[in-house]
């Protein structure tokens, strides 16, 4: 099959406007397959889906809506309307607070959590059943290495997605058979400008390294088919890259511990 047979007729991507979501929308595009973007901010979405339809001719739909909102499915199957959904990437979902727990109120991290765990349940709950009794059908979970365990200055961020990494396992296991693809694609250092504001609010440069959301999308897209899981950076075999042991799990936090004071300062 191709990838529009397998995928389409259309994809969903939450939080699309920019970075990885954006790099997503073109490349899915790119494919022949048109999309449904979903961020907070009208114009960046608009300014997409015009690019979009002048490079490939291929269709978008824009809605704006907030993934932490306790509303945050109706308005998207709204926006959705009666399209057939192929594909649902859930993209959004960055820590922007770069704070310890107890230096936020708790709506931040309430917010963080909604958007990570209920918003991104509740859509591949709404998009999946469809793809199941179709027998085909994507679900692509952008995740981070903050996945693999607890650390100083993003204890809900790295809580939220080590439950979307045992989620995307496990609906991986129940619905290959079906014919259903689930991946998640765990991130490292990205340039996105998320990233690039969150950096330059604590003052820290830009690191060298960091990947480009067209290689990171490009090699989402490639892998889907191959989940549960695919590392940014590593071979697919590589193994020891989640420490399980207590000891390792407790080395790994303090090793994350000193690196977040680098970013975040020892406050
Ligand atoms: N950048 C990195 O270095 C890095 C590293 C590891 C993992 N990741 C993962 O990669 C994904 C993308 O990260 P990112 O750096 O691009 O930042 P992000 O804030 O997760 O994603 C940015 C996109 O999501 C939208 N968005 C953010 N919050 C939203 C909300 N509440 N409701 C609706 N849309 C929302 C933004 O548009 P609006 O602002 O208009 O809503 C924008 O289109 C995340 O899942 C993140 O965990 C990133």
């Amino acid at each position: 099959m191709s990838f529009a047979e397998r995928y389409g007729p259309w994809a969903v991507i939450a939080g699309a406007s920019e970075g990885t979501g954006r790099a997503f929308a073109r490349k899915i595009a790119a494919n022949g397959v048109p999309s449904v973007l979903l961020a907070r901010r009208r114009e960046p979405l608009m300014a997409l889906a015009g690019e979009i339809r002048a490079e490939s001719g291929v269709e978008c739909v824009t809605a704006t809506v907030d993934l932490a909102a306790p509303d945050a499915l109706d308005r998207i199957v709204a926006a959705v309307g009666p399209r057939e959904v192929g594909l649902f990437v859930n993209n959004a979902g960055a820590d922007t607070n770069g704070a310890r727990f107890l230096d936020r109120g708790v709506e931040a991290w309430l917010q963080l959590a909604r958007i990570n765990v209920m918003t991104m349940l509740r859509c591949c709950h709404h998009f999946a059943g469809p793809m199941r009794a179709r027998g085909r059908g994507g679900l692509l979970l952008v995740n981070s290495g903050a996945c693999y365990g607890g650390a100083s200055h993003m204890a809900t961020y790295t809580a939220s997605k080590a439950f979307m990494l045992c989620f995307g396992e496990g609906l991986w296991a129940e619905l290959r058979q079906h014919g259903v693809d689930v991946l998640t694609l765990v991130l490292g250092q990205t340039d996105t400008p998320a990233f690039r504001k969150l950096l330059a609010e604590k003052g820290m440069p830009f690191p060298d390294k960091a990947a480009s959301p067209d290689d990171v999308a490009a090699l989402g897209l490639e892998r889907l088919p191959y989940g549960p899981v695919q590392n940014w950076g590593l071979a697919d075999d590589v193994i020891g890259y989640a420490p399980n042991s207590a000891s390792m799990r407790r080395e790994r936090v303090l090793m994350i511990e000193k690196m977040s004071k680098q970013i975040f300062g020892d406050r």
